[in-house]
């Protein structure tokens, strides 16, 4: 199967930090790839430079014409004393897709936010302000917010961190949902949780560390068409277990 996204020999200094290295993967069409590893890791790093916010250092990075990343960060830049309901931002995603001169919401776009509302339980408070929801209810309101784009690549950093286990569900199901037909990358923490939901996993300690099998781990750069292949019945719990926290 063709790649869509091809790291090649990548590595991203931060003045003194290196904070990945030699880095090399590809991701296909429909992938659900886990990003996992140790805080400081370079997880964030990787997502931001396939949204090119920053940079190579060294290497490159092949994306597909045809994809359109959409993107859930880690840490939300929104100020949520400010009087807006969920349905505000959810719309909000559409945004970038129209001329903002013009920007009104179509029958089309009210139709797909009041879907993906009911999917993960927040139709009924849609018009409720974003400063009185729950961490679960907010994270949700976030990616439905980026699924409100025409995207057929979904990154997400660490989306299910310090929320209830009912929305974590939610959100696991949704995109297994929409994995059908998009392209996943998520970083977490939760390996465990995951290794259900997820197609394969890349975990990244500065360098990537390959997991093909128990017997095979550690190799500091992985061979680049392997990578993502590996089965996720092979992991072994105990080798993820002193990175989480
Ligand atoms: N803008 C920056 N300037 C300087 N150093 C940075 C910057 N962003 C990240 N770093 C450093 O690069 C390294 C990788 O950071 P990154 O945020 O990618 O890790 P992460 O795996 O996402 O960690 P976490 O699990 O804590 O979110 C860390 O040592 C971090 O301190
Ligand atoms: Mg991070």
């Amino acid at each position: 199967m063709d790649s869509i996204i091809e790291f090649r020999n990548v590595k991203k200094r931060y003045d003194e930090v290196v904070a990945v290295d030699d880095v090399s993967f590809k991701v296909n069409k429909k992938d659900f790839i886990a990003i996992i590893g140790p805080n400081g890791g370079g997880k964030s790093t990787i997502l931001k430079l396939l949204l090119k916010l920053i940079e190579p250092t060294e290497g490159s990075i092949l994306i597909d014409n045809d994809v359109k990343i959409s993107y859930v960060p880690q840490k939300l830049d929104t100020d949520l004393s400010f009087p807006i309901s969920i349905m505000d931002v959810v719309l909000s995603g559409r945004i970038n897709q129209k001329k903002i001169f013009f920007a009104k919401y179509n029958e089309d776009d009210i139709k797909k936010a009041n879907e993906l509302l009911k999917k993960l339980n927040l139709y009924d408070i849609r018009h409720k302000q974003i400063g009185e929801l729950s961490g679960g209810q907010l994270q949700k309101t976030i990616i439905i917010r980026a699924l409100m784009s025409d995207c057929n690549v979904l990154l997400l950093d660490e989306p299910t961190s310090s929320i209830d286990s009912k929305s974590k569900k939610e959100i696991y199901e949704l995109l297994l949902e929409i994995n059908k037909e998009i392209t996943i990358m998520m970083v977490s923490h939760d390996v465990n949780e995951i290794t259900n939901v997820v197609k394969g996993f890349l975990y990244i300690n500065t360098k990537i560390h390959y997991h093909s099998d128990s017997e095979n781990v550690n190799h500091s750069v992985c061979p680049i068409d392997k990578l993502i292949s590996f089965n996720r019945s092979l992991i072994d719990d105990s080798y993820f277990s002193g990175m989480k926290g």
